[in-house]
């Protein structure tokens, strides 16, 4: 005891070199690779994003075409794959399904991977981001019973989502307002530096284990309610709320501490003046939901009377607590006919190209294997009873 520095949380340890993404959480600044989040949500796309977070420049238009290509080429599910999602309950937990999912693509490419080359890994890459869509779409069929619906190569990445989903085998219908909004959450939500999922990515991978093993570990951890799962923990919470009348003694359960209920949706462990991420969401959610003519649904309307009421008291403005991205990436989900259960799936569908980013970057250099120590408080050494 005493040789090590004891941060619980790290919440001051850096653990490691990055040149992808900054974050200053008091000024609220995210930036990849150096651009603004709010220029490219209004100027770019996800896939274009994608590239840059693991390119670190722009693309060309010819270098947009091929990665978008080489995406699309790679967005087909193995069969084996398929089944092994047709395998489990019909009420097993989506997130679960794509946990053991994205775990299996290790299995089917293993054999042929080579991590220590670039050309490799640029293909694990189109796989991952080809696929991750699919699986999002197979665990929501799955779901609901109904057949899956192949990747049309015809549509653009987040039109083909909503199609894989919500379409039947031929449909290619998707509205325009919809898919933009879709493209929005997998942009906003497509690196977070060394958040607890990154972090895990990274520390897993760091044992040289296989890429899509790695991101599974990243999977599990997104999946909890003080990470990714707060999405769908928003939803929770405005059910249980259930009328507007009853906010106010949720707001004051909330502010006592001998209350362990929390607002789901608001804080962040680094923005502590506003999320650069929620405030292009709102904008988007405000879109979808006068799009849907949903501006009256009896759920939004806790979910807005609530964001007023966060935003104006002074507990939560003492606090620094503010809507974060996850409570209207949930709102626009469920106007959008996402079930919640659904909502941490699509974090990690969005997810995906930055953990392997991270990925990438540390095993593209020489890297040591992520091993902590601890402060010991256990017994003392003593003897076994004889
Ligand atoms: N509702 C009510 N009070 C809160 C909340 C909340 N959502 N969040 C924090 N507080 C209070 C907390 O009780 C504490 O009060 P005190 O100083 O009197 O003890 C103070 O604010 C600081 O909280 P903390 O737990 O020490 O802060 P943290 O940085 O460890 O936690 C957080 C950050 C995001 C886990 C937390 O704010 C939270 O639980 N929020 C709700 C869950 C949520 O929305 N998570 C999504 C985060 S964004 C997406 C992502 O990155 O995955």
């Amino acid at each position: 005891n005493g040789y090590f520095t004891y941060d619980p949380g790290f919440m001051s340890t850096a653990s490691c070199e990055s040149q992808i993404t900054f974050i200053d959480g008091g000024k609220g600044v995210l930036l990849h690779r150096g651009y603004p989040i709010d220029q490219l949500a209004e100027h770019s796309d996800y896939l274009e994003t994608c590239y840059l977070l693991l390119k670190g420049e722009l693309p060309n238009a010819d270098q947009k075409k091929a990665f978008v290509d080489a995406v699309k080429n790679h967005s087909a599910v193995a069969p084996s794959v398929a089944n092994l999602i047709q395998t489990f309950p019909k009420d097993a937990h989506p997130m679960a399904v794509l946990c053991s999912a994205v775990a299996a693509l290790a299995a089917v490419y293993h054999e042929e991977t080579d991590i220590t080359k670039e050309e490799d890994r640029d293909t694990t890459a189109f796989r991952l981001i080809g696929q991750m869509p699919t699986l999002a779409a197979m665990t929501y069929k799955h779901l609901k019973g109904e057949d899956f619906v192949d990747s049309n190569a015809a549509l653009e990445y987040a039109e083909n989502y909503l199609n894989m989903t919500f379409g039947k085998a031929g449909d290619s219908k998707v509205n325009p307002v919809l898919a933009k909004a879709m493209d929005r959450i997998f942009l906003l939500h497509a690196d977070h530096e060394q958040n607890a999922s990154t972090s895990t990515v990274r520390l897993s991978g760091s044992s040289g284990t296989n890429p899509f093993a790695a991101i599974a570990a990243g999977v599990s951890t997104l999946w909890g309610p003080a990470h990714g799962g707060a999405n769908e923990a928003v939803l929770s919470m405005l059910e249980e709320i259930g009328s507007v009348d009853n906010i106010d003694t949720y707001v004051d359960k909330a502010k006592d501490k001998a209350d362990p209920f929390r607002l789901m949706g608001f804080g962040h462990r680094v923005y502590k003046n506003f999320d650069p991420r929620a405030k292009v969401m709102k904008q988007t959610c405000d879109e979808v939901l006068a799009e849907l003519g949903l501006e009256n649904d009896p759920l939004l309307a806790i979910a807005k009377k609530l964001e007023k009421i966060a935003l104006e008291d002074e507990y939560f403005i003492k606090k620094k607590l503010y809507p974060n991205v996850d409570f209207y990436s949930g709102i626009i989900m469920k106007a959008i006919g996402i079930p919640s259960e659904m909502f941490t799936v699509i974090f990690a569908t969005g997810r995906a190209v930055g953990w392997y980013a991270h990925w990438d970057e540390m095993v593209s250099k020489p890297y040591k294997i992520g091993r902590p120590r601890q402060l010991y408080t256990g017994y003392t050494q003593r003897d076994y009873p004889a």
